[in-house]
C-alpha cells in the first residue's frame, strides 16, 4: 500500500540543504489542463478557459469529480445501513426489535427512485470512473513517453495504485456477494425481497456459521478501512496531503496515518460488534418464515456447494 503504509524516513532531506518533496497529491496534472503543452497563439482565450469563460478541463478532472461525488452518495446509504445493522441493534440488544428500525427506514433507500440514486447509480459511476481514470492515465503516460512498439508500452508502467483503490476493488466481489444474496436472490426466487431482514442474516449465521463470519468480517474490515481512507483522501487529510515542508513533515505523515487507521478500526469494530454480536448471534428463525430462509439459503449454488 503506498500512500497507506507508515511513513519511512525521507532519504531525500538535508541533500545540499534541500528537502526532497513527494509528488503532490493534486486532483489533476497541469498538462491535463490544456491541450497541447505549447498553447496555440490563434487561441484568443486564455489557457484553461472556453470562449464561455468556463474552465477547459481535461477529462481527469471529470472522472475524479464523478468518483468524488459519487462517493457522497453512497456515504448516505452507509450511513443508514451502519445505523440499522449495528447501532441499532447495540441499543436495543434485539433483533425482533431492531426489525422493525429498519423497516420503518427501508422505503427511504429501497424506493424505485432512492435505491439507483443512493446506492446502484453511484456505484457503478465511482467504480467505473475509477477504471476510466487509469486507461486515460496510462494513455497520457504512453503518449508523454513516446511509446511506439509493444516493448515501450510494456516498460512504461501503469499508473500506481493506492492502498485505498485495492482495497476498493477487494470490496467489489465482497460488496458484489452480498448485494446478491440479500436482494437479487431474494427477487429473483420470490419476486420481492421484502421478507429480508436482520433475522434473516442471523438464519444465515446458523446455517453458515464460517462463511457468514468471515465474509462479514471480510466485507465490513475491507469497506471500513476503504470508506475511512476515501474520506481522509476527499477532506485533504491523508499521509500523502501533508503540505508541511519543515521537519514536522515526517511527524504529521505518522499521526495521520495512525489516526485514520484508528478510526477505520473502530468504525469496522463497531459495526462487526453490532452485526456479529446481535444480529450474528440471533440464531434460527422457526415458523414459515423459517422454511423460506431455508430454501432461499439452500437453492444458492454457491453456498450450497460450500455446506
Ligand atoms: C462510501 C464511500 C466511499 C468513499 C468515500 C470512497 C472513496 C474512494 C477514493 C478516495 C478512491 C480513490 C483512491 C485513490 O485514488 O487513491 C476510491 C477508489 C475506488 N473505490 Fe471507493 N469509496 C467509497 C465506496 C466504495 C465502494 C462501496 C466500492 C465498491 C463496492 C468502491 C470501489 C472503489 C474502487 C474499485 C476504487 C479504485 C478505482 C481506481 O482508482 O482504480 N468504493 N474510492
Amino acid at each position: 500500500m503506498d500512500d497507506d503504509s507508515p511513513p519511512m524516513p525521507d532519504a531525500g532531506e538535508n541533500v545540499m540543504g534541500l528537502t526532497e518533496v513527494e509528488p503532490s497529491p493534486v486532483d489533476e496534472t497541469p498538462v491535463e489542463f490544456e491541450k497541447d503543452y505549447f498553447p496555440s497563439s490563434s487561441s484568443s482565450s486564455p489557457p484553461g478557459t472556453s470562449t464561455l469563460g468556463l474552465a477547459n478541463h481535461g477529462p481527469a478532472y471529470y472522472l475524479l469529480r464523478v468518483q468524488r461525488y459519487s462517493s457522497y452518495a453512497f456515504t448516505v446509504f452507509a450511513s443508514f445501513h451502519i445505523a440499522n445493522t449495528s447501532v441499532i441493534p447495540l441499543l436495543t440488544k434485539s433483533v425482533f426489535e431492531s426489525n422493525r428500525y429498519l423497516l420503518l427506514t427501508r422505503p427511504y433507500y429501497q424506493s424505485a427512485l432512492t435505491e439507483p440514486l443512493l446506492v446502484g447509480l453511484p456505484l457503478i459511476a465511482h467504480v467505473s470512473s475509477g477504471i476510466a481514470l487509469r486507461l486515460y492515465r496510462r494513455r497520457q503516460a504512453l503518449r508523454r513517453y513516446g511509446a511506439e512498439t509493444h516493448r515501450d508500452r510494456k516498460n512504461i508502467p501503469w499508473p500506481a495504485l493506492s492502498g485505498t483503490g485495492a482495497l476498493g476493488y477487494a470490496l467489489i466481489p465482497l460488496a458484489g456477494f452480498h448485494v446478491l444474496t440479500t436482494r437479487i436472490y431474494p427477487l429473483y426466487m420470490h419476486g420481492d425481497s421484502s421478507l429480508i431482514n436482520l433475522s434473516y442474516i442471523g438464519h444465515g449465521f446458523s446455517l453458515h456459521p464460517l462463511i457468514s463470519f468471515a465474509g462479514f468480517t471480510a466485507l465490513v474490515g475491507v469497506g471500513a478501512w476503504h470508506i475511512t481512507w476515501g474520506w481522509a483522501k476527499w477532506l485533504q487529510l491523508s499521509p500523502t496531503q501533508v503540505t508541511d515542508t519543515d521537519s514536522r513533515r515526517h511527524l504529521v505523515k505518522k499521526r495521520r496515518w495512525y489516526v485514520i487507521n484508528a478510526v477505520s478500526a473502530l468504525v469496522a469494530g463497531l459495526w462487526l460488534a453490532g452485526g456479529l454480536g446481535i444480529i450474528g448471534r440471533d440464531g434460527k428463525t422457526e415458523g414459515w418464515i423459517g422454511r423460506e430462509f431455508d430454501e432461499l439459503y439452500n437453492s444458492m449454488p454457491l453456498l450450497r456447494s460450500w455446506s
